[in-house]
């Protein structure tokens, strides 16, 4: 029996343009032909092979459907929160200030050793499922409140659990190069031999898709960040970077230089680290709601990125400390008013580029082989996606050729 699905009267963003046409690639009176977890056809309804005999119809009655969305940057797994800390800034103490103070991160690294492994998953999944009502079918989740191996071990064991009970892929990466733990206090590099010691570890158990670091001040240097990138390398795990958030560490062209997956935040990006960008093919992961969080003014360099033609991602970094938002259609709007994306820059930003930053080509754009991951959306134009804030325009969400449940909350206009 056929195991193809036609899902049929849609408005299709598939964001991969025809020839002549613009990026967001739209064919009205579209329709999608699914074949277990992949889509085998795109186009519009009339131009259905005759060949294809589905064995079951869906009528989308008319919706704008785009690819799933991808949020390739969140730190979900974590205890605690950090509202009196927000407090603090808000009187004039600075986000350096708190963490050199022994806050900040590590407030929450307390919080989160504290933590059962079932409690850390229960707000986890609340949080994921915050994500999900929007329409987000992929998540990247970062350790790096845990800082020791046991309680890095069990961040990991959350993240991968949540991509194996709900209906989205889950990739993990491995962040120990977050902050020094109170047990390493002033011995940096000893906490870079245990980082480089667990990782084999981690990878053995199956718990890393990629390894981060926080090159920084208040993070580890260029040295340290190499040294956990050689361990990574030397395990054939890809490599990402936070880089120049607070200051201009030369990380992005460090990473780069590891062909890394992304470098993300990148306020204080210089020349250097674009064209070594560039040259790598690493995406930008652009972070507005920690922009926005932090109070920042300097802007990320993004006419020199675009320029460059850097890949440009848009993700929500949610996390404690920085950026406790849960919407990445926000990050979008936030990412055209804040940082000048155009809205097509904006929804590649949170689809196929977003998918790029976290290594996946199989999703992203509406195309035949990609993943069958799409959602009908309650707009008329994808373009809506970066423009209505705080309405939730999501109506349903397939993964895997599977509609979900339950999907998201869309109120029809
Ligand atoms: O992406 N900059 C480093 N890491 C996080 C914030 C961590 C925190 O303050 O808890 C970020 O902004
Ligand atoms: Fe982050």
């Amino acid at each position: 029996m056929s195991r193809l699905t036609l899902w049929r009267n849609a408005r299709l963003a598939t964001l991969t343009p025809a020839r002549g046409g613009d990026g967001w690639g739209l064919i009205d009176r579209g329709a999608l032909l699914t074949e277990g977890g992949r889509i085998a056809w795109v186009g519009a309804l009339a131009d259905l092979p005759a060949l294809a005999r589905p064995a079951q119809e869906v009528d989308l009655g008319g919706a704008l459907v785009t690819p799933g969305l991808v949020d390739c940057h969140t730190h979900l797994v974590y205890g605690g929160q950090r509202a009196t800390e927000f407090e603090q800034r808000l009187q004039g103490v600075s986000y350096e200030a708190i963490a050199r103070a022994g806050g900040g991160i590590r407030s929450s690294v307390a919080a989160t050793r504290a933590a059962s492994e079932a409690q850390l998953l229960a707000s986890a999944r609340q949080r994921a499922l915050c994500l999900m009502a929007e329409g987000v079918t992929t998540l990247e989740i970062k350790s790096g409140y845990g800082l020791s191996l046991e309680a890095e071990v069990r961040c990991l064991r959350v993240a991968r659990r949540l991509g194996t009970t709900l209906p989205l892929t889950v990739r993990t990466t491995f962040l120990g190069a977050h902050a020094v733990p109170p047990e390493f206090e002033g011995r940096p590099d000893g906490y870079i031999d245990a980082v480089c010691a667990w990782l084999p570890e981690l990878h053995a158990q199956g718990l890393v898709d990629a390894v981060d670091a926080f090159c920084e001040r208040i993070g580890f240097s260029p040295a340290q960040t190499r040294r956990v990138f050689d361990t990574a390398v030397g395990l054939g795990l890809p490599v990402k970077l936070h880089a120049e958030q607070l200051s201009d560490q030369g990380g992005a062209a460090l990473a780069a230089s590891y062909r890394a997956l992304s470098c993300d935040h990148l306020e204080h990006l210089s020349a250097e680290g674009i064209a070594a960008m560039r040259a790598a093919g690493t995406v930008a992961v652009l972070l507005p709601g920690a922009y926005y969080f932090l109070r920042e003014t300097k802007l990320p360099p993004i006419e020199a990125l675009r320029a460059a033609g850097v890949p440009l991602a848009v993700s929500t970094d949610h996390n404690p400390g920085t950026s406790p938002g849960l919407s990445l259609l926000l990050m979008a709007s936030m990412a055209c008013t804040l940082f000048r994306l155009t809205p097509l820059e904006a929804v590649q930003g949170i689809t196929v580029q977003a998918a790029r930053a976290l290594g996946l080509a199989d999703r992203g754009r509406l195309a035949a082989t990609q993943r069958a991951d799409f959602v009908a959306w309650n707009l008329d134009h994808p373009n809506e996606l970066a423009y209505w804030f705080g309405r939730n325009p999501c109506h349903r969400v397939v993964v895997g050729g599977q509609e979900r449940t339950p999907h998201g909350h869309g109120t029809p206009l």
